[in-house]
Parts: C-alpha cells; structure tokens; sequence
C-alpha cells in the first residue's frame, strides 16, 4: 500500500550512538530524493516541544557520515512524558503538516514515538540507534559495533600494564539492563570474568574464578563489569576482592562515556545508511508504528510494540565460550 506523505520530521533522542549522522543522511537524501520535504528537529522531543526545528537540505548532511555524535543532538525529555509536552510538540509537527516521523533511538524514544502516534494520529517509524544493543527486532543497533571496538582498543591498551604489573582490572562498561558490550568485548579481549545485568551471579562465584585463575598461575586478569551488574559499583566489587584476596593488585578503570563517541565504524556507517534508506521506503509504503531493522542481513519491519517489550536473550554459549577461553 502506496501512502501519501511530503513532509517527514527527523529527530535523534536518548543516549548518542555512533552512526547517528549516517542514519539522519540516510533519510535525509532518500526523502529528498523521493520529493519529500524533510524537517530536522533539534534537542529530540525536548526541541519538538520548543519548535526548534530546521528545514535540511541535502547540503544540511554533508560530511557528516563519519562524524560521531549526532548533528541534530539528543536529550531525554521529562516534559514529552506528559500529555501537555506531547500535545504541545503534536502541535509544532501539525502547524507546518508534518506527515510523518522518524526517531533514531532506543526503547525510551519509542515509548515516547509511540504515545505520540496513538494520541496525535502521526505515522512513526523508529530506527535502532543506541550503543546498548538491547531492541528486539533487529540483530544489531546502530553504534553498538562503534562502542565494541572502542572497548576493546581500550581493554588491550590495559591489558599491556595490566601484564606488566601482575594486576587484575576490572573494567566496567555502559549496559544499565543489558549486557551485550560486557559479553562481546569480554570474549574479545579474553577476560577472566564478565559481570552482566542479565546473570545473578555471586561474589562466591567470582572468587572461585579467581582462585582457579591463581591455581592457573594466571598472573593478570581482565574482568569486564556492566554497569547494570547485580554485585554492585565496580570499586565495591574492588574492595571485596582487595578483602578476600589480599594478595592481588585490584584497578578498576570505567570507561563511561568514551564508548558513546568517535567515528562510526564501516558497519554502523552500513546499518545506519540502509536502515535510514529503508525507514523512508517503509513509510513511504504505509509501514507505521514500526521499528525498522536488520535480522539476518534482511531488512525488517517489527511493532515498535514489540521493539520495547520484548527482548532477545543473551547468546549464553557466547559466555561459556569466553569462560573456557579464558582458563
Ligand atoms: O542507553 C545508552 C546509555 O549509554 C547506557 O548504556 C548508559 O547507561 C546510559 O546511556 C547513560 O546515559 P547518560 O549519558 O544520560 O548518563
């Protein structure tokens, strides 16, 4: 079904991703291409409410492809969370007939994306951009390979003094739910322990990796730590091991922020280009209320419903691989 739609807003909102700016282009230059007047919209909702908005042009997106961040730039909106915020921002997207609207975010955009939708009859469609990895209905999100590779650059730097100084680091990573960074990057760098949000594992447990690690002669160890863990902060997790392991060097090094930016890598630059070029296709062909994303190289379109509530586990061969690689 062929829909009628001329003018599209674009926003980016939540925690910036890595391939953001590729995925703003993408829909950009593919509305552009098709017809379509495109509206970017700074500040996420917060800007909606505000009428920050901006008419792009396809010179509006050069040179931003490589560039980390997003151009147009993110906030977490308390107002949207109102009917009054959201009423307010509907009312900014009517005044200049707004057909449609594209939010490159994670699941607290869509929940906002969606309440939009359904109280104020604008077609949406969202496009999985946080370095979480944590949306059901696409196998990766935009900025997730971006953030990986920073963590991992960071992980073998610390593995060199680590080695040189006989010392275990606990690394800890963003993941306030979720844990794919910590897992992947775990298995990547050959860390000792990976501490997920997922996995209610005890300090007894972490011990006894420890022990073995030292019955091993293991003589520098990489733990990674998701922030979300169920042990605790990381420099408490420090100070029990420092207790029960006298004998061990304990850092801890939080690599917060810098997992957010940087250039996007090749395949955050591909995702976010295709599924940019598909979030127009798609409401161009009636799709609303959807999530567009990439599951086994196919591109596919899933109930923001779905996208928010449903989650795909953990690949729990994944940790047992990195446990048995890292005896
Ligand atoms: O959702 C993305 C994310 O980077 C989380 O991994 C992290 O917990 C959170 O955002 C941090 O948010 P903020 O930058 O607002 O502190």
């Amino acid at each position: 079904m062929s829909v009628e739609i001329n003018n599209i807003a674009i926003l980016t909102s939540g925690g910036d991703a890595p391939g953001m700016n590729a995925a703003i282009r993408a829909v950009t230059r593919t509305a552009l291409y098709h017809g379509k007047k495109v509206f970017g919209v700074y500040r996420g909702y917060e800007g909606m409410i505000e009428d920050d908005l901006l008419e792009l042009s396809t010179a509006h997106v050069k040179n931003i492809l490589a560039q980390g961040g997003t151009f147009l730039k993110s906030a977490r909106s308390k107002e949207f969370r109102t009917h009054d915020g959201r009423a307010k921002a509907a009312a900014n997207l009517k005044k200049r007939n707004i057909d449609a609207l594209v939010v490159i975010g994670g699941d607290g955009s869509f929940t906002g994306a969606l309440k939009l939708a359904d109280e104020h009859n604008i077609r949406v469609i969202g496009v999985p951009g946080t370095i979480d990895n944590d949306l059901f209905g696409t196998d990766y999100t935009i900025g997730y390979d971006t953030a990986t590779n920073t963590v991992i650059e960071s992980v073998d730097k610390i593995r060199d003094t680590a080695s040189s100084h006989n010392r275990l680091f606990l690394v800890e990573v963003m993941g306030r739910d979720t844990g794919y960074i910590a897992a992947s990057t775990g298995l990547a760098t050959g860390a000792l322990g990976i501490i997920l949000p997922e996995q209610k594992i005890t300090f007894d447990d972490l011990f006894r990796d420890l022990r073995n690690a030292q019955a091993n002669k293991k003589t520098s160890n990489i733990i990674m730590v998701a922030e979300g863990n169920h042990l605790g902060d990381v420099f408490d997790i420090s100070l029990a091991i420092k207790k029960e392991f006298p004998s061990i060097d304990v850092k801890v090094t939080t690599l917060g922020h810098t997992q957010r930016g940087g250039s996007p890598s090749t395949n955050d630059r591909v995702l976010a280009s295709v599924l940019g070029y598909y979030a127009i296709k798609g409401l161009m062909n009636g799709e609303e209320k959807v999530m567009v994303g990439m599951i086994n190289q196919k591109v596919v379109y899933i109930p923001l419903s779905e996208a928010i509530s449903k989650t795909t586990n953990l690949d729990e061969e994944m940790l047992t691989i990195a446990k048995i690689l890292a005896t």
